[in-house]
């Protein structure tokens, strides 16, 4: 087992001088005459211990020559004040063991930088990288922070259905899930014979939790999800994946106003838990090349300033007099773009906005008519770099106007059976979002790529690991 103190408990102070074992992997190794040196990290933190080593000590001395860039180690010795600059505490071993080795011609994390295009081809490996690792904890703290968030104003948390036989999007775009044999489909009338399959329908991977969050903002108040989505729309871009993470909060008895507050609080409260727990991650993100802004001065004005609301068909406005040149032309009904979105963010607001009450077309099913019978009570937060990270709505919680939207979306009303009679049973306002956690987590990291803060990334043409 590894030891309970980690590097990071380690390094961070002197507290722990003295007799230590320390478990790892060597970092880098740089043996000399006198005195020999290992970075030895184990995860836990971005800077690595210095290990300092007599060359002299037999259970080094013996598998010296093995121990590279990527091998595994365990250590015992004393935790001393380091004379040397830049480090609080160094490590002085008195017994050596090599545990694993990585043979240095062929592991491919080499000491060099990587760039993140190579190590996305290692996922198995790039989780040892420092810039993965820094992202994966700010995953793991970010994800302990939402679930906080809600356990704090006492929001239930559901497990909605991964498997699902409605389209809650009403987008199409499902991955199927079937038992049939696709080389010999049983067929009625033409059609293939569900009624066969597995689950006696046509069954999916669900694109949200929505519907089923639903069921509990109306048994239980205020609820909410945090699982896995899936999409299977083709958009191969750094801001889209098939599988990510939504969290989905449902709140009975709250229109759009109550939605976007809770928006804005939720981020602030998530954004400002890693800013006080991934201090150092952060700063260590910041100095990475393609950040060119300041990071975590960015992520602090999110959280001391109020998120702006703008009206889309102020935004449209606002669009059509800006001067600029857009490639998708601007006019009232158009769904917004990534450059009208960053047009909006990054040039006109100056930092994130709630973009609300959008033409119903261009939104889903769900979401309450406004009373101009135009547009729906919709809300997009959109951040600056990145665009949407939250999408949600008030949902239509009248039971005729929400079966006339079904149908108007050309969606049959069967699968929603119980969605509409949730409506004829004690029906009451509602509201909700989803935010994207990968999405978030770009904000919060830094990193350009979506593919890069999640662990194993899934996406067109690519379900490796
Ligand atoms: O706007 P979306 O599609 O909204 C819903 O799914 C609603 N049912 C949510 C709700 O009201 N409960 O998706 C919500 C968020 C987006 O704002 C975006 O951050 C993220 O999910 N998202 C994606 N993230 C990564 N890859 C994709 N393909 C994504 N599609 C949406
Ligand atoms: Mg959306």
């Amino acid at each position: 087992m590894l030891s309970k103190l980690r590097v990071r408990d380690l390094t961070s102070s002197t507290e722990h001088l003295g007799k230590q074992t320390v478990k790892g992997w060597a970092k880098t190794h740089r043996r000399s005459k006198n005195i020999s040196f290992i970075e030895l990290t184990d995860g836990s933190c971005v800077k690595g211990l210095q290990l300092v080593i007599e060359p002299g000590l037999a259970s080094y001395a013996e598998v010296a020559a093995e121990v590279t860039t990527g091998s595994s180690i365990e250590v015992t010795g004393t935790l001393i004040e380091s004379p040397a600059r830049g480090q609080l505490v160094e490590f002085q071993v008195e017994e050596f063991a090599l545990v694993g080795t990585a043979d240095a011609e062929s592991y491919p994390l080499q000491k060099k930088g990587h760039t993140l295009e190579f190590l996305r081809e290692v996922l198995h490996l790039r989780s040892r990288s420092n810039t993965l690792g820094a992202v994966f904890r700010i995953r793991s703290r970010a994800s302990l922070a939402i679930h906080q968030f809600f356990q704090e104003k006492d929001f239930i948390y559901v497990h909605t259905p991964i498997i699902t036989t409605s389209d809650c999007e009403g987008a199409g775009e499902m991955f199927r899930v079937t038992t049939l044999d696709l080389q010999n489909v049983p067929v009625a009338n033409g059609e293939v014979d569900f009624s066969q399959d597995f689950f006696k329908d046509e069954a999916s991977l669900t694109v949200s939790g929505q519907l089923e969050a639903e069921i509990f903002a109306l048994s239980h108040g205020n609820c909410y999800t945090f699982g896995p989505t899936f999409r299977s729309e083709n958009s191969n871009t750094s801001r889209h994946l098939s599988e990510f993470w939504m969290i989905e909060p449902e709140m009975a008895f709250c229109d759009l106003e109550g939605d976007m507050a809770l928006g804005d609080e939720f981020v602030k409260y998530v954004i400002a838990d890693v800013l006080e727990h991934c201090a150092e991650d952060l700063a260590f993100l910041q100095e990475r090349e393609w950040v060119e802004y300041d990071l975590v001065q960015t992520l602090q004005q999110v959280v001391d300033t109020k998120c702006e609301v703008l009206e889309y068909t102020k935004a449209i406005e606002i669009l059509e007099k800006s001067g600029k040149n857009f490639e998708f032309p601007v006019e009232w009904g158009i769904d917004l773009q990534a450059e009208h979105e960053k047009y909006l963010t990054d040039e006109y607001v100056k930092g994130p906005v709630f973009v609300i009450n959008y033409p119903k077309e261009i939104k889903a099913f769900y979401m309450r008519m406004n009373e101009d019978n135009k547009t729906v009570a919709a809300m997009d937060m959109l951040v600056p770099r990145l665009g949407e990270i939250i999408g949600g709505s008030q949902r239509e919680e009248r039971h005729d106007t929400l079966k006339e939207r079904i149908k108007a979306a050309g969606m049959p009303l069967e699968p929603y059976w119980w969605y509409l009679e949730l409506r004829k049973y004690g029906s009451v306002p509602h509201a909700g979002f989803g935010l994207g956690f990968e999405r978030l987590l770009m904000y919060l990291t830094g990193m350009q790529n979506i593919r890069d803060v999640i662990p194993f990334p899934r996406h067109p043409g690519y379900a490796q690991f």
